[in-house]
Formats: structure tokens, C-alpha cells, sequence
């Protein structure tokens, strides 16, 4: 009965993972994003510069959060050494975050951006400069620009012209709203749109030393300068610089309420044509079907899945045991029939390309590559600080040439050639289930100008029409093939194992969407008789 529960528990969490997962994420690309300046030189370890950069460190979050304003400007020690610093937090936090978040700033941006001496941190909700240069007094001066926006198109035509002029009437009544705020130049607007995209949001800021007029001036040329090239058509943008940064989403991203609320904008809808009047009713019908019985239909599943096993395990009982599995010279045997040659490997991808590379797993980057013979594999190089040593490396080697299970990422061959530590596995084209569902995890600088440094980041969010392939019938072979998967490594095989870090992005697709779970390097190895263990540390997630 126990083993039953166990399998109802892990369909139950695969399905969790999957309904989690649904959830719209914000702000795929982590914060914070760093503007390092090398060339305006370095300082070294032990510095006056250092000791000086420490001392408005100390300084700065404190007088920020204590402002009204919250914001701060700072200058310690002479020249040559005088640092000079800059913090703004965002109008809608308190006191306690702006404090937290530029200590925070001041903490990454030393270890980010080390040694430089002129360092920027766009973090959520402060921003913070330092440099070497007295930029205080330079109301005007709001160079090292970060341009990001939202990878997703709204729609084709004319109706991503008119979200287009809807959101830039909202970005530049808020732009208004908060040149004119005379502390804190500070806005947020809100504006009711259409079905699809019920509300578009915005928020403006200038820092509060400057006039109505620079603020104003500031919040055009960024928008003038950014809008046309980079947000057209797109559901979401900001630009940050030190000066004057702003931002609009179609979800809402500041808290309270909107300074500035503009009246709804219903965009001329062109009449639906009556079939399609139809199909979307239809369509909603079908939402509403789907809506009351996939809950059903995901019940009855656990149910008669829960019912099989347990009969299946009844009838298993009666069955002689596996025998146990041993750690004899076999295993490195069969390590021995995996190994390939690094020069294989290094031709197969492109000497590891950084074209090549697929992302970036736990203990190291993994890269598309093809032999000679055609074959598309995934090479695993583990990183040389890898706290992995080639004992338990050869164990997760041992393991993961073991299992062999549809729903288990095969391993074809490995490589330990002195420092490299490579593991192929089969290639799986459509990647892990957290880019088909959120879209590539990617950051691409378009454009970086080492005289303005300005920098362009594109940040996806869900991608809709991506997850939107993913249909239910998908949806439930993933969560059956994850259960099993499951289910195979903690009771089937003879080596019992618990993945430990489980989670979308070790979840890969092959091209008919199969799941395989991947990425045993956690995996933690069981007794035979042993249901359950006590572990000491946390790992994974
Ligand atoms: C500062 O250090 C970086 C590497 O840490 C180097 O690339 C850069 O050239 C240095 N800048 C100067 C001005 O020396
Ligand atoms: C913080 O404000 C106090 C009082 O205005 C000032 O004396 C101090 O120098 C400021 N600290 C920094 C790091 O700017
Ligand atoms: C300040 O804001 C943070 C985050 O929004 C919140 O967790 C915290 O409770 C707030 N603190 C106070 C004193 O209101
Ligand atoms: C202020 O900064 C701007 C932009 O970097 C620059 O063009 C201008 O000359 C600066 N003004 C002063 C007084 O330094
Ligand atoms: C949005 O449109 C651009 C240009 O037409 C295209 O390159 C991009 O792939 C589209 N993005 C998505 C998520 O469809
Ligand atoms: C918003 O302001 C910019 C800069 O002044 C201007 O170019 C643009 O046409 C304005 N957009 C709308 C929709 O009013």
C-alpha cells in the first residue's frame, strides 16, 4: 500500500510541476544587470579606491532610505581616489527594501564588476553608479543605458499598431506625470486596454535633484530614442539609465495604486465575421469542456493508476526478488565500453562553440554536437571547480549507464581525458520543458557601444505561443512520462535512486514530446530494502 501511495505521489507531483509551471513568469532574465566600465580603469585589492567604495557602502543605503525621496549622493576620500555614487530606489518601495537593495547594489557590484572603478547595478528597486569621475553635478548626463524588452510579439497588423499607440500615450502621460511630481519625480499609470491584454502598466522616475523640465527632457530622449527601434509591437520594454528610466508591461509590476489612471482604450475591433463568431464560441465551449473535466479526468487517472499499481505490486510480491545489485569490477567495465576520445568530442563540437552550447547545467555547460557518422548528441563538460572527484564521478557514470528506461536520458559515452570530464548523452531536439513552455532563456546584447556602453537585452516572458503548442493530450504524456520516470528510478530498477532536483528545466522533450528525465548527478543511491533515508543536507532544489 505504501508503494502505491508512492506512485500516486509521484503522478501528483509531476502533475504539480506541470500545473506550477502553467504560471506566468515574470522577468525571465534575472536582475541584477551590470554595466562594468574596465576601461575607466581598476583599482586593486586594498586600495584607498577600495576602502572608499567600503565607506559609501556603508553610507549610502542608510541616507537613501532615509530620504523622502529615497535618494542619495555620496562622494568619499580625495582625488586621486575620490569615489563618487549615486542610489536611486523606485517611488513605490520602502525604506527598509531601498536600504536592503543598495546594500545589495553595492555588494554586486563589487564582485561583478571587480576592481573596476566605474561600476552601474539596475537591480529591482534601486539603481546605483559609482565612479571615479564626479558625474553628481550632471543633471544631463545619462549615459550607460540598459535597454531591455519583452520577446513576444502582441500581434500582426494593425492591431499591434494600435497596442503600440495605447502604450505610448500611457508611457508618456506617466513620463508628464512624473516630471511634474516635485519630490520624488516619480509616476505609475495604468490603462484599461483590450481582451487579450486587459490593462497595460507604467511607471516613470527621474532623480529628484532634477528640474521638471531636465526630467522631462531626459524621459523623451529616452523614448524617442528607444520606443521606434526596440518596442514596437512588443507587450513590454524599459530603459534604465542613473538619471531617468521607464517601463510598461502588460501585467502589473509597482505596488499601490496608479498615480495616473487613463481612460480604457477600446481599439476599433474590426466586427468578427459571423463563422468566426462561431468558432470562438466554440472555442470558449471547448475551454469550459476542458475546464471541468480535465480536473475529472486527471482524478480518475491518479485513481486507476493508483488501483493498477497496487494490484501490479500485489502480483509482484509473489515474484523472487532482483538480485542485489553489486559494485564489482563490471561497472568500470562498462565505463571502459563508453569511452570516447576527446579529439571526437572537440571535433563533433566545433571545439566546444559557444554556438554549440544548449545551456548551462548544475556542475557545467552542455553543447550540441554531431559525429561524424550524423549522430546529434549532447556533451556534458563538467566544470574543472567541480566539486565532483572521479570516484563519485564514476559512480554517477555507473548509474546513469545502468538505467535504461524510455523516460530516462540516455548516456552514450563519456570522456575523462586529463582535466576534461565530458558525458554524452542522446541529443533531445526540443529541448527541456521549461524553454518550450517559458521560450529560450536567452540574453542577447544587440548592440553595445563602448562609447556610451549602452547595452539591449531581450527578456522573454511565457511564451505564448510556444506553451500554447503544448496541448493537453502533450501535457498528459509528459506528466505520465515524468511519473514513470519517477516511479523506475525509486522502485523499478534495481538501484534505487532519488533524483533530488527535479524540475522543468531536467525535464527534455524529444521531437514527439517524450519526456526524459535528465541530469542524475544528485542522485543519491539506495539500499535495496531501504524506503526510506535521512539526509542531512540540502541539495538541489
Ligand atoms: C581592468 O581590468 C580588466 C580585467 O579585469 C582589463 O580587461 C582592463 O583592460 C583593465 N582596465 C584598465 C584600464 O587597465
Ligand atoms: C549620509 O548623510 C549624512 C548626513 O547628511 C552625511 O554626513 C554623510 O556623509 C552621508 N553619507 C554618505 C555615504 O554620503
Ligand atoms: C517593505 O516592503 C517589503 C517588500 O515589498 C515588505 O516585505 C516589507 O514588509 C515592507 N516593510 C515595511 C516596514 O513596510
Ligand atoms: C553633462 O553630460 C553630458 C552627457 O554626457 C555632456 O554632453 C555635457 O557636456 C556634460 N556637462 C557638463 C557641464 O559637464
Ligand atoms: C516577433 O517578431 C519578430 C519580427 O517579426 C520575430 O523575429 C520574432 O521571432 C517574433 N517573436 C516571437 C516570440 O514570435
Ligand atoms: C510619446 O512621446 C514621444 C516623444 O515625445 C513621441 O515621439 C511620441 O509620438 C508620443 N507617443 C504618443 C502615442 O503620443
Amino acid at each position: 500500500m505504501r508503494r502505491s501511495l508512492a506512485l500516486c505521489y509521484h503522478l501528483t507531483a509531476a502533475l504539480l510541476l506541470l500545473a506550477f509551471l502553467h504560471a506566468p513568469l515574470a522577468g525571465a532574465q534575472p536582475l541584477p544587470w551590470q554595466l562594468c566600465d574596465s576601461a575607466a580603469g581598476n583599482y586593486t585589492e586594498g586600495s584607498a579606491y577600495q576602502a572608499n567604495i567600503r565607506a559609501l557602502a556603508g553610507g549610502l543605503p542608510r541616507n537613501a532610505s532615509a530620504s523622502p525621496a529615497l535618494f542619495a549622493k555620496g562622494a568619499a576620500g580625495a582625488a586621486p581616489d575620490a569615489v563618487y555614487a549615486l542610489a536611486l530606489c523606485r517611488g513605490d518601495t520602502n525604506a527598509s527594501s531601498c536600504a536592503a537593495c543598495v546594500a545589495a547594489a553595492f555588494r554586486n557590484a563589487q564582485q561583478l564588476c571587480a576592481f573596476n572603478r566605474h561600476a552601474t547595478m539596475f537591480d529591482d528597486p534601486c539603481i546605483l553608479r559609482y565612479s571615479g569621475q564626479d558625474f553628481l553635478a550632471n543633471v544631463t548626463d545619462n549615459s550607460g543605458r540598459f535597454v531591455a524588452f519583452n520577446g513576444n510579439n502582441v500581434s500582426a497588423g494593425a492591431a499591434a499598431a494600435a497596442f503600440d499607440a495605447a502604450s505610448g500615450r500611457l508611457v508618456n502621460a506617466t513620463a508628464d506625470y512624473a516630471a511634474g511630481d516635485p519630490t520624488r519625480r516619480f509616476g505609475t499609470g495604468e490603462e484599461g486596454y483590450d481582451a487579450t491584454y486587459p490593462k497595460i502598466y507604467s511607471l516613470a522616475q527621474c532623480t529628484p535633484d532634477m528640474e521638471a523640465a531636465d526630467c522631462r527632457s531626459c524621459l523623451r530622449d529616452i523614448i524617442e530614442k528607444f520606443t521606434p527601434q526596440y518596442f514596437v509591437g512588443k507587450p513590454g520594454g524599459r530603459v534604465f539609465g542613473v538619471r531617468c528610466n521607464f517601463r510598461f508591461e502588460t501585467y502589473s509590476f509597482f505596488s499601490g495604486r496608479p498615480l495616473l489612471q487613463l481612460p480604457d482604450v477600446l481599439p476599433p475591433a474590426p466586427a468578427p465575421a459571423p463563422a468566426a463568431a462561431e468558432e470562438e464560441r466554440t472555442r470558449n465551449r471547448t475551454g469550459l469542456i476542458l475546464a471541468i473535466t480535465l480536473p475529472i479526468v486527471a482524478a480518475l487517472l491518479l485513481i486507476s493508476t493508483c488501483v493498477c499499481f497496487w494490484r501490479r505490486r500485489k502480483s509482484a510480491e509473489r515474484k523472487p526478488s532482483v538480485p542485489l545489485p553489486s559494485t564489482n569490477p563490471d561497472d568500470i567495465q562498462s565505463i571502459d565500453s563508453l569511452l570516447l576520445d576527446l579529439s571526437t568530442l572537440r571535433a563533433a563540437t566545433d571545439n566546444f562553440a559557444e554556438s554549440n552550447k544548449l545551456g548551462e547545467g548544475g556542475f557545467g555547460a552542455v553543447y550540441k554536437g554531431v559525429l561524424s557518422e550524423g549522430e546529434e548528441i549532447a556533451v556534458k563538460r563538467l566544470s574543472q571547480s567541480s566539486t565532483q572527484g572521479i570516484e563519485e564521478l564514476k559512480t554517477e557514470l555507473v548509474l546513469v549507464a545502468k538505467l535504461q528506461h524510455k523516460n530516462l536520458v540516455r548516456l552514450l559515452g563519456v570522456c575523462l581525458e586529463g582535466q576534461e570530464k565530458l558525458l554524452v548523452y542522446e541529443y533531445m531536439p526540443n529541448r527541456s520543458l521549461d524553454t518550450v513552455l517559458f521560450g529560450t532563456f536567452h540574453r542577447r546584447f544587440l548592440y553595445e557601444s563602448t562609447s556610451s556602453s549602452d547595452r539591449f537585452l531581450v527578456v522573454p516572458l511565457a511564451d505564448a505561443e510556444k506553451s500554447r503548442g503544448l496541448d493537453w493530450g502533450k501535457r498528459l504524456k509528459i506528466v505520465n512520462g515524468v511519473a514513470r520516470g519517477l516511479q523506475y528510478l525509486h522502485e523499478d530498477s534495481q538501484l534505487r535512486i532519488v533524483h533530488r532536483d527535479l524540475k522543468a528545466s531536467n525535464v527534455l522533450l524529444d521531437s514527439d514530446c517524450n519526456p526524459k528525465i535528465s541530469d542524475f548527478g544528485l542522485a543519491k543511491l539506495f539500499g535495496w530494502d531501504q524506503s526510506q533515508a535521512v539526509t542531512s543536507h540540502i541539495a538541489g532544489t
